[in-house]
This record gives C-alpha cells, structure tokens and sequence, in this order.
C-alpha cells in the first residue's frame, strides 16, 4: 500500500521519467497497491506530454509513458504518502507550500544514493537524459521498497 509524487519543475522531463521508472518496477514486481503520479512546480508545460528525449529513453528502455503534464495542488500534500523532489530548488518550493502537518513527506529524490540533485536536463542534450535515468533507476528500488 501507498503512494508516489515525483515532483520537478515542468513535469516533462525528469519527474515523468521517475514515473514510468517506479510504473515499470511496480508492474514487474506485481505491485498494483502503489499508486504514482508526477506534477511539476510551475505550470507552463500544463497539458503538454513529456518531452520527445524523456519519451525516447523509456521507449529504449520498453517503458510507456502517457503522462500530461500538470502543476502541483494543494492537494497533493494531503493524497500522498510520498513526496520527492529531483532537486533542491523543487524542494525548496514544495516546504513553501506544503501544510506543517505533511512537511515529514517531503524528501529529495537522490537522498538514498548521491544525496545531490537530479540535474535540469532540458536546455542540453540526449546525454543528460541518459544520465537522469541512471541516477533515477539508482535510487528508485530505495523509495519503492519503503513504500
Ligand atoms: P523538468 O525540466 O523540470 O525536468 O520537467 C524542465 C522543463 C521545462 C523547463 C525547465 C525544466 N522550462 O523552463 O520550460
């Protein structure tokens, strides 16, 4: 039982990344208890899919992803059980925003590995999406275990 929101900036990059990531664990492990989202912490890519490079990587990888991107509401908080932010900036905006009684669900992606940030791969090129992956595929078995 319980749940995810991976949370980064647009949603079209790295958090939908992280969502078809756990999806694809979840599914293999016969694990349909654990619901999974993603938002993004601005809302200009509102009602977009992922970017063409994040789709390309899980594609390569057998993994589906048919997100629409969307912005974090308030009631996120209250319907998750976790909460992870790709970078610092992401979780900084979440402390903002979030109700004290659901500060403790707020935690960055990376924590159990590198404990550094998922890096922005949206201004460079294909190698930062591979990068992302890895750095994600790394850390997800941590998170999905504690569920
Ligand atoms: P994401 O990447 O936060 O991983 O989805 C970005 C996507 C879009 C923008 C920045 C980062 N943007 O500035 O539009």
């Amino acid at each position: 039982m319980g749940s995810v929101l991976f949370v980064c900036l647009g949603n079209i990059c790295r958090s939908p990344m992280a969502e078809g990531i756990a999806r694809a664990r979840l599914v293999a492990a016969g694990r349909h208890d654990v619901a999974v989202e993603s938002a993004g912490t601005a809302g200009y890519h509102e009602g977009e899919p992922a970017d063409a490079r994040t789709l390309d990587v899980l594609r390569r990888k057998g993994q589906l992803c048919e997100l629409i991107a969307r912005q974090v509401r308030d009631d996120d908080f209250e319907r998750f059980d976790l909460i992870l932010a790709m970078d610092r900036a992401n979780l900084r905006d979440l402390r903002d925003r979030c109700p004290p009684a659901h500060q403790n669900k707020l935690r960055l992606m990376l924590e159990p590995t590198t404990g550094g940030d998922v890096p922005d791969p949206y201004y460079g090129g294909k190698d930062g999406f591979d990068q992302v992956y890895r750095l994600l595929d790394q850390a997800m078995d941590a998170w999905l275990d504690a569920l």
